[in-house]
């Protein structure tokens, strides 16, 4: 993972994380363990706050459950499910300014791309909007698998919504269908609750693999 100059990401993780993943593999013993892990997160394991999930209720094209990575050490948790809520596509995309549609984004969910400013502004300029949560998609679109653990930016603020990390791929397709559908918005569910969901009823998308 690199390092990006307008956010800050911690990676002192990943190595643990794919020698965990080769583990999986090759340990029976642990496979139970190790099992736990990825319904939990590796992170729970780690001592890191654990991913979590939404789901796209519609378009009906969106369909799926999309893994999410909550930041390290700003925003807040989810306390409660937010159900039937809009997931609203901030403008401009990169939510480092007061955007132009605040109207739309008020009581919704921001979709915001990395880039142009720390993870932490993005959330505060949000939070300023009325936005109930952020959620940053890496501005890497054929990232598929590579989660960033969003930490603060030393100025000593915080943020009061959650902010979590999507992958570049999926805030990739869920702009590009949203688009094609002339959508201002998806509905989603966040977070759903993936640990007794049955497996035929978690829908990750086509076009990643967790
Ligand atoms: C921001 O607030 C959250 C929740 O109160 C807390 O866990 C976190 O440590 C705070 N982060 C900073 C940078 O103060
Ligand atoms: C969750 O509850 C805590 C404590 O009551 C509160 O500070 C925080 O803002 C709540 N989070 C959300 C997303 O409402
Ligand atoms: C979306 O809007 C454009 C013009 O703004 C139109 O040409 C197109 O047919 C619309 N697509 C759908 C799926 O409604
Ligand atoms: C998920 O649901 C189970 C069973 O209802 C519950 O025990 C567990 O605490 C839930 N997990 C979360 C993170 O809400």
């Amino acid at each position: 993972m690199i390092s990006c100059r307008n956010d800050i990401i911690r990676n002192t993780n990943l190595q643990l994380r794919n020698a965990y993943i080769r583990n999986f593999f090759i340990s029976n013993i642990f496979l139970y363990i190790n099992f736990l892990a990825v319904i939990h997160g590796f992170e729970d394991v780690k001592g890191i706050k654990e991913d979590i999930y939404f789901e796209i209720v519609e378009p009906e094209t969106l369909h799926y459950t999309f893994k999410v990575r909550p930041a390290q050490d700003f925003g807040v948790p989810f306390n409660d499910s937010l159900q039937n809520v809009g997931l609203v596509v901030a403008e401009p995309s990169h939510g480092c300014s007061a955007p132009i549609n605040k109207l739309e984004l008020r009581n919704n969910i921001a979709l915001i791309d990395r880039g142009g400013c720390s993870f932490l502004s993005k959330c505060i300029q949000a939070e300023r909007s009325g936005v109930l949560a952020v959620i940053i998609c890496d501005n890497d679109i054929s990232n598929d698998d590579q989660y960033i653990d969003m930490i603060d930016d030393s100025t000593k603020r915080n943020c009061s919504i959650p902010a979590v990390f999507l992958l570049g791929k999926d805030g990739y397709m869920i702009k590009k269908s949203l688009k094609t559908h002339n959508l201002t918005r998806a509905i989603i569910n966040i977070p759903i609750n993936m640990t007794y969901m049955p497996q035929q009823k978690q829908k990750p998308p086509p076009w990643v693999l967790w």
